[in-house]
């Protein structure tokens, strides 16, 4: 079978990867893929747009491809995964309906409430005015997040009333375009953040391996968000008895609730969670498609072939398939960005030493890179994700840090404390 899969991550990179362990999977095609899909065997890339529908759809039925796996969320809220599937293209990934689940958090709490989801109490408001009166009621710690797809910049936690007004002001002074004509107020909640990512057939859903990721860019989790600067799994923050409460308490209704709503849902529930003092599970977010780097901790641990638990969503046949098998020990992702990254950061670097950190018998994802003139360059903000394995946690973050040691590029930045908050409370 050959596979397509959307985006050009190291998420995407990672799916690739492991669709290729497979014996099944003669080849796969990223749309439009990095400087690591390019170069991994068996992969190439096709230099379209991700929201190029009918070139995508035409690609496929010339090229008899059996699985398309859309990667990012905003082409999912497109509706990229609709008009695919209206072509007959079966599609690992929610239609637009679907994918409200993380383009609206408005809608993504309703859900919640009517779900019975335990999540933090929140109230939703369409101008400035009510919502700063709201806060005043309320007082600090509080969050304020933008309604919609604001690429991890539309959160603010808030330690102050000053900055919880200023950030209700920033939203509505229409910085987020449509994505901040709604906000969404929220309670403060402290404990251990992990993510929960799960895979759902509409009726039947599995979680993955739990994983833990570093979203402020500074040691000691300081700075501003990023997109994930590291991860690893399985956390142990989320042992096998909560995972079965996370099961039974959120993941389970949500799919219901999505049912109810007429929603046919097949692909990925991600379940950003907060672990509370009290050791309750609690919803921050839902995303509609698999966590960055999250998916290059967890992929690489499974052993079940990711094209056939793709295929059972797809199928709508998730319950028969048995239950996934994983590699025993823990993997580590430790994401190299160009330094300046959230905020300006230089392209085009060159990179060096990929071999060689392959050579400590880690798997290096790329993100932003790509290949010109058949020379590796930096392309983005986070350049690669380097994840190892180990039979115990410490050896796989170790490992990483190994591989990281034998990579060059100018400007290049990483944390070095990935898996401080396992070390901090075990
Ligand atoms: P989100 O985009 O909703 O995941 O929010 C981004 C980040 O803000 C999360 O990863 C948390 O670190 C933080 N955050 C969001 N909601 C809350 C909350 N209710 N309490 C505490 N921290 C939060
Ligand atoms: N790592 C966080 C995310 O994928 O949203």
């Amino acid at each position: 079978m050959k596979a397509i899969v959307i985006g050009s991550g190291g998420r995407e990179h990672a799916m690739a990867w492991t669709l290729l362990q497979s014996p099944k999977v003669t080849a796969v095609v990223c749309v439009p893929g990095n400087g690591g899909t390019a170069t991994l065997p068996g992969c190439s890339n096709l230099a379209m747009s991700v929201d190029d529908v009918e070139g995508i759809a035409r690609f496929c039925l010339v090229q008899n491809i059996g699985l398309v796996a859309i990667g990012p969320e905003q082409p999912l809220a497109d509706g990229v995964a609709d008009g695919l599937k209206a072509q007959g293209i079966t599609v690992f990934g929610p239609g637009q309906d679907g994918a409200q689940l993380e383009s609206s958090k408005a809608w993504a709490k309703a859900l919640m409430q009517e779900a019975g989801v335990p999540t933090a109490a929140s109230a939703v408001f369409n101008n400035g005015e009510e919502a700063t009166a709201y806060v005043e009621a309320q007082g600090a710690p509080i969050v304020i997040k933008a309604d919609g797809l604001a690429a991890g910049k539309g959160v603010t936690v808030a330690m102050t009333l000053a900055e919880a007004k200023d950030a209700i002001a920033n939203i509505f002074s229409g910085q987020f375009g449509t994505a901040g004509s709604q906000v969404v107020i929220e309670e403060f909640l402290a404990g251990q953040e992990a993510s929960v990512l799960a895979v759902t057939d509409g009726l039947t859903i599995r979680p993955l391996l739990p994983a833990q990721d570093h979203k402020q860019i500074g040691d000691g989790d300081t700075g501003p968000n990023t997109g994930g600067m590291g991860a690893y799994a399985p956390t142990p923050v989320v042992p096998p008895a909560l995972m079965e409460r996370i099961q039974i308490e959120i993941l389970e209704p949500t799919v219901q609730a999505l049912r109810n709503r007429g929603i046919d849902y097949r692909g990925v529930v991600y379940a950003g969670l907060m672990i509370t003092p009290e050791g309750d599970p609690k919803v921050i977010e839902f995303n509609c498609r698999f966590g960055d780097p999250e998916t290059q901790v967890v992929l690489p641990l499974l052993n079940t072939p990711l094209e056939q638990i793709m295929l059972a969503c797809c199928e709508q046949r998730l319950e028969d398939l048995p239950p996934f098998e994983w590699k025993s020990g823990y993997a580590a992702c430790v994401v190299m960005a160009a330094e300046g990254y959230p905020d300006k950061y230089p392209k085009g670097m060159v990179i060096d030493g990929i071999e060689a950190a392959y050579d400590t018998g880690a798997m290096v994802f790329h993100a932003g890179t790509q290949l010109e003139k058949g020379v590796l360059q930096s392309n983005g903000g986070r350049v690669l994700g380097v994840t190892a394995l180990g039979d115990g946690f410490e050896t796989a973050i170790a490992n990483a840090y190994s591989a990281i040691a034998a990579i060059q590029f100018d400007n290049a930045y990483y944390r070095r404390d990935i898996g401080h908050r396992v070390r901090d409370q075990f």
